[in-house]
């Protein structure tokens, strides 16, 4: 049976870890995959999880199956934070919404509903997009496209020419935002952009498709949630895709949720139904431990206030980052201006240079990250940040 199957690459940032792993010099410093680090280089689990998760230790009797929709606290607690509280589209009965196997988990069963609904929906994705938005998308059969969002000559939103081709996105046809802290650029639109897109989404019919996966690393949890909570206001169908990885630190528990905003509240419990029906036929329902701490987290007000200190502190961290490495580029001789990353938001940072300086800054100085430019931001700390920006203006 097997030997008809050809043996596949290794995924381009799984490789780059795994060489990043091999490299025996001792100076090694890993901007790659996406994982929040401290300064000592560690992904600690979250203080606020931690306590959850003794409670949960205390609490729990039983690990029967849970419902299809998954968690309901979680679920309840996850619309207040993307949606915000007593959202009218929640009141109004207009959402439905299933907890699913991470973020990845959320999009590929919106993307299979998205198939039911209509097989010839096509999906824009923003030029570039996060890599995994591709096979998740496209392997439930939907085809993709896209529309113009970052020019790496400007390192800058290519605005005028993303609301140009969202303007020609007929009704049916899908499109993919980021909600906060784009990955792979880091370049996130303004609010009265958000605005610009809302009114032509209105105008065209698209049905927005939010990626929330960054939610509290851009601004802060409620200016994150600006742009998906102006398209659920302007626009009668939304889905969006969220994940708990990045701001609870469960990435391993694998905790995301699948949100579709219907026209009316009719149609909730047909897509509810849908949605689970799509997840009974991939893996029956979702693993509820990571959700079950969210839970707790989300509805213990002294918890909750712990972990948005934290995640202020994730994101106060990445930021004070930038700066240094825009300053230490500009003290180390950096033939041009950096400051640019001092704009962009959340975890990742496209550097705008080419291949060839990406690939010289690996073999040269053991730095890893992946072709594209795209760095992770986490990965940089005070001890390595010197060395970090001399190395990079030694191949510019
Ligand atoms: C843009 C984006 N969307 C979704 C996800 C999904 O994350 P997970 O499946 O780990 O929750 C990620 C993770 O890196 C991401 O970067």
């Amino acid at each position: 049976m097997f030997e008809v199957l050809p043996a596949l690459a290794p995924d381009p940032i799984l490789g780059l870890s795994a060489a990043f792993r091999a490299d025996t010099n001792p100076n090694k410093i890993d901007l790659g995959v996406g994982v929040y680090k401290d300064e000592q280089g560690n992904t600690p689990i979250v203080g606020a999880v931690a306590q959850a998760q003794a409670r949960l230790l205390e609490s729990e009797t039983s690990k029967t199956y849970i419902t299809p929709q998954g968690v309901q606290g979680y679920i309840d607690g996850m619309l207040e934070l993307l949606l915000g509280k007593g959202n009218p589209a929640v009141l109004a009965n207009r959402v439905a919404a299933v907890q699913a196997p991470g973020g990845c988990g959320a999009l590929r069963i919106l993307a299979e509903l998205l198939k039911r609904c209509n097989d010839n929906a096509k999906v824009w994705v923003s030029d570039p997009t996060w890599a995994n938005h591709i096979p998740l998308i496209g392997n439930a059969g939907l085809a993709l496209d896209t529309y113009p969002y970052f020019d790496k000559a400007t390192a800058s939103i290519r605005f005028d020419a993303m609301l140009d081709t969202l303007k020609t996105i007929p009704k049916g046809d899908v499109v993919l935002l980021h909600a906060c802290c784009h990955n792979p650029t880091g370049a996130d639109l303004t609010q009265d952009q958000w605005r610009q897109v809302a009114e032509v989404a209105q105008q065209q019919g698209w049905l927005p498709f939010i990626d929330s996966a960054y939610l509290g690393f851009g601004d802060d949890l409620e200016t994150d949630a600006f742009g998906m909570r102006l398209m659920v206001e302007s626009v009668p169908e939304v889905i969006i895709a969220a994940s708990c990885s990045k701001n609870f630190g469960l990435y391993r528990e694998r905790v995301g949720l699948a949100v579709m905003v219907t026209e009316n509240s009719a149609q909730t419990p047909i897509v509810q139904s849908q949605i689970q029906a799509i997840a009974r036929g991939i893996y029956s329902m979702p693993p509820s431990y990571g959700g079950a701490l969210v839970d707790i987290i989300l509805h213990d007000d002294a918890l909750k206030a712990s972990w948005v200190a934290e995640v202020d502190e994730m994101r106060n961290r990445m930021r004070d980052l930038r700066a240094l490495l825009v300053t230490k580029m500009a003290e180390n001789g950096a033939p041009k201006d950096f400051s640019f990353v001092n704009d962009q938001k959340g975890m990742f940072s496209f550097l705008c240079i080419t291949p060839e300086q990406v690939q010289a800054v690996r073999a040269e100085h053991s730095v890893y990250f992946v072709d594209s430019s795209r760095v992770n931001i986490a990965g940089i700390n005070l001890s390595n940040v010197d060395a970090l920006s001399k190395a990079l203006v030694s191949v510019l």
